[in-house]
């Protein structure tokens, strides 16, 4: 099975061919997504919130990523595995942003980097392009400027859609091969997908994206608590789970775990 590249995600957007991606964060998780004929898989910055506990993805380092890179990728036979740039690893200059890129892409963690901002990351942008790293870029609501943004709202409403345009266009121009939109109003995403000659991903961005993304543990409810508005839960395996580990301790304590199929009996 060939491997899921560029051109395929150009092509489907020129046949109007929608697809999905989802984050993935272990080995487990990437190969069944894998097998699922999921094309583009994104060890996100969201491993923060979703692996190792932490309110936001701001304390999200390189070294927290890579070793899930590692396990996604050699998982992931036929998809595109995309490695996030972590907060404060490629903000401070074009050449950071290649140098914490190039380790994604040299130790094959990844076949492409995304990074989050508009118009202000085209010198990053362009340098990685340069250098042969494909981008995907992140505008609208962007959590790791979450402080900035005062919290988790929808960006780009108003006078904010035509900003969300040029960051959009900025972006392409600076040779980004996707673009996330994160918490912008379905009409304004619509626009900018109508827009681009790249496809656009949404994550609470209405139905006219040429993909959609969700983060996994969201979409198959394993997460605890309410769920953002954008995300739809097509599981419930924090009860599978939950009610498989009640079993689980149950037998033990009955003693009917583990019986005679499971013991060496000589
Ligand atoms: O880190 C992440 O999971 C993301 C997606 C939600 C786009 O950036
Ligand atoms: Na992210």
């Amino acid at each position: 099975q060939r491997r899921v590249r560029i051109p395929h995600l150009l092509t489907m957007k020129e046949k109007g061919e929608k697809w999905a991606m989802l984050t993935a964060y272990d080995m487990y998780s990437a190969e069944i997504f894998d097998e699922a004929g999921i094309p583009v898989l994104l060890v996100g910055d969201s491993a923060g919130n979703n692996v190792y506990g932490f309110e936001t993805t701001v304390p999200v380092t390189v070294d927290h990523l890579v070793p899930l890179c590692r396990a996604v990728t050699s998982a992931a036979k036929r998809a595109m595995v995309v490695a996030d740039l972590p907060f404060g690893a490629y903000q401070s200059s074009p050449e950071q942003a290649l140098a914490t890129a190039t380790r994604f892409m040299k130790e094959g963690l990844a076949h492409a980097v995304k990074l989050e901002g508009g118009a202000p990351m085209v010198p990053e942008v362009e340098l990685l392009v340069r250098a042969g790293i494909p981008v995907i870029g992140h505008i609208g609501f962007t959590p790791q400027s979450e402080h900035v943004l005062g919290g988790y709202k929808v960006q780009g409403r108003g006078a904010g859609a035509e900003k969300l345009m040029d960051d959009a266009l900025a972006l392409q121009d600076a040779g980004c091969f996707a673009i996330v939109m994160e918490m912008v109003p379905a009409p304004a995403a619509a626009e900018v997908t109508k827009a681009l000659r790249i496809p656009t991903v949404g994550i609470g961005a209405g139905p006219d994206c040429d993909a959609q993304v969700l983060v996994w543990q969201d979409m198959a409810g394993l997460r605890g608590g309410r769920a953002p508005r954008f995300v739809k839960k097509y599981a419930d395996l924090r009860t599978t789970l939950g009610d498989a580990a009640k079993a689980y301790a149950a037998d033990v304590a009955a003693g009917t775990f583990p019986a005679e199929e499971h013991s060496f009996l000589e």
